[in-house]
């Protein structure tokens, strides 16, 4: 879908559909929704007095032929209260309105601007919005596919820089593209999407918008003392991958970014194998690094002045005959062994090696993105993801990126006190802390390998995968953390 900005009058726009946010409780007594009552022979005024549009978010009046206007329908979406406004509703209001007309089958609507937002950020949000909203993870239906093509999403608004507005609906188009590039990838299956398939995309990625690659196979692995990831992946019939993407700024820097993705491309648990009721989401346990190669896609495209580094530990966690047994002891990257109480906990294992190795390719700062555990979910449901580090400055810094985005991020607790949950009686640490305070306990088993880097970890488990249709967001994977990622490395 093209996005574009018209600087005519709202009236004089020739599309599909006029669609126009209004506030609880407004009335058709000014502005541009008195002009709209005006041209449409009070269809406004007439929806209020049946109660039919109050305003309320998620509400929608929908009407045909809508009078003096060149649009041939109106589509009245609930904006909430006026005080409560924000960058949040217009992306959500723009998705809902992009797939509502879609199944309408519209092929172009105006999305009219009222609010007093800073302009370029508004059509950022509002692409963003509309973007994300249109994608369905329905690549395998050979018929029922999602009707409908939106071709033309019209940002109508007659003030305001041209240039700024311009800028605005790039970086959505780039951020929601990663994001949506995220989403996909998540969704296949894990029979196609292997660790090599995955090295293989973030390969075309790097082709595509000129990154430094290097995809290191288990023999370099093993060569760097690998032995937490390797010990996963050895259960698994296909090779493990750990994909390294770069980006370097024009200017050199000395900071370096590194992004760390929890790449496992299955979970049925290892030996501690997981139930079979729901396991066929495990394929969602690449999540991390399918955002991670987003991030970097996008970061490629907005050229911010720091060096960032994506780092992908990639492999399954299998039970095959050759797979690790709990109670096997495994030495990691730094040097530190490890006893395998579970093998379901494998991601803080490849996350082990991979944090390590971030630190070994010169990272001053590590954000590691996971879909770590199901104590989250417990924590905090599918709202917030949860944000744990050594560096509160950085942390603040994500969370304010996130909330820019419209990602929520809500942070726990990292004590020193929760480190005796995860000593072991017979090596320097073990891989599980009981049943308190799963999420702590997972973070703080990645902290014992990323030493005095400022690091920073975010457990994705609960909010990688919408379970519920929302009317601007499909059931599937949600690519949450590109827009957070993409706000901390560019700027907000
Ligand atoms: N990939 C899972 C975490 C997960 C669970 C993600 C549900 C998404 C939805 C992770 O590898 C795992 O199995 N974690 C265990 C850890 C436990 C064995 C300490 C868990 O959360 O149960
Ligand atoms: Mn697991
Ligand atoms: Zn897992």
């Amino acid at each position: 879908m093209e996005v574009k900005a018209d600087a005519r009058k709202f009236a004089e726009i020739d599309c599909d559909a006029l669609v126009v946010g209004v506030y609880e409780g407004e009335k058709p007594d000014g502005g541009a929704l008195a002009e709209i009552d005006e041209r449409s022979g009070g269809v406004i005024t007439s929806l209020i007095e049946t109660g039919e549009l109050t305003g309320k978010s998620g509400e929608s009046s929908y009407v045909h032929n809508p009078g003096d206007i060149k649009a041939r329908r109106l589509l009245l979406l609930g904006a909430g209260k006026l005080d409560e406004f924000n960058l949040d509703v217009v992306r959500k209001m723009a998705g809902t309105a992009a797939r509502m007309l879609r199944g309408k089958k519209a092929r172009s609507f105006a999305f009219l601007r009222r609010s007093q937002l800073p302009l370029g950020e508004s059509a950022q949000a509002a692409t963003e919005g509309a973007l994300l909203a249109l994608f369905d993870p329905d690549k395998y239906h050979t018929n029922d596919k999602t009707e409908g093509h939106l071709e033309t999403m019209i940002l109508a608004t007659t003030e305001g820089d041209k240039n700024e507005l311009d800028r605005g609906v790039e970086r959505g188009r780039i951020v929601a593209e990663a994001a949506n590039f995220a989403r996909e990838v998540i969704n296949e299956p894990s029979n196609l999407m292997t660790p090599t398939e995955l090295a293989r995309r973030a390969e075309e990625v790097a082709r595509e918008f000129g990154l430094e690659i290097d995809v290191l196979d288990e023999a370099r692995m093993k060569e760097m003392n690998m032995g937490a990831l390797l010990g996963v992946a050895q259960g698994s019939a296909e090779p493990a991958k750990m994909i390294v993407l770069r980006y370097r700024p024009q200017a050199e820097s000395d900071e370096t970014i590194a992004i760390v993705g929890k790449g496992i491309t299955f979970d049925t648990g290892g030996i501690s194998i997981k139930p079979a009721d729901g396991m066929e989401k495990m394929k969602y346990d690449m999540a991390g690094g399918a955002t991670t190669i987003a991030a970097l896609r996008a970061i490629a495209q907005l050229k911010p002045s720091v060096n960032v580094i994506g780092i992908v530990p990639a492999t399954e966690n299998m039970p095959g005959g050759r797979a690790q047994r709990p109670g096997d002891v495994v030495r990691a990257m730094t040097g530190k062994t490890i006893e395998v109480i579970n093998t379901d906990a494998e991601g803080r294992l490849v996350l082990a090696d991979a944090v390590a190795y971030a630190r070994y390719l010169g990272a001053t700062k590590i954000v590691d993105l996971a879909t770590l555990t199901g104590a989250v979910s417990i924590a905090l449901g599918d709202i917030y993801v949860a944000v744990l580090g050594t560096d509160q400055e950085l942390i603040d810094r994500i969370i304010a990126a996130g909330r820019n985005a419209g990602e929520k991020i809500w942070q726990l607790p990292l004590d020193k006190e929760y480190r005796e949950q995860i000593k072991s009686e017979i090596a320097d640490i073990k891989n599980i802390g009981g049943r308190k305070a799963g999420t702590i306990t997972g973070a703080y088993f990645i902290r014992e390998f990323v030493e005095e880097t400022p690091w920073a970890h975010l457990d994705i488990a609960g909010t990688a995968w919408n379970e519920t249709l929302k009317p601007y967001l499909a059931v599937g994977p949600t690519g949450v953390g590109v827009r957070t990622l993409v706000n901390l490395v560019c700027g907000n």
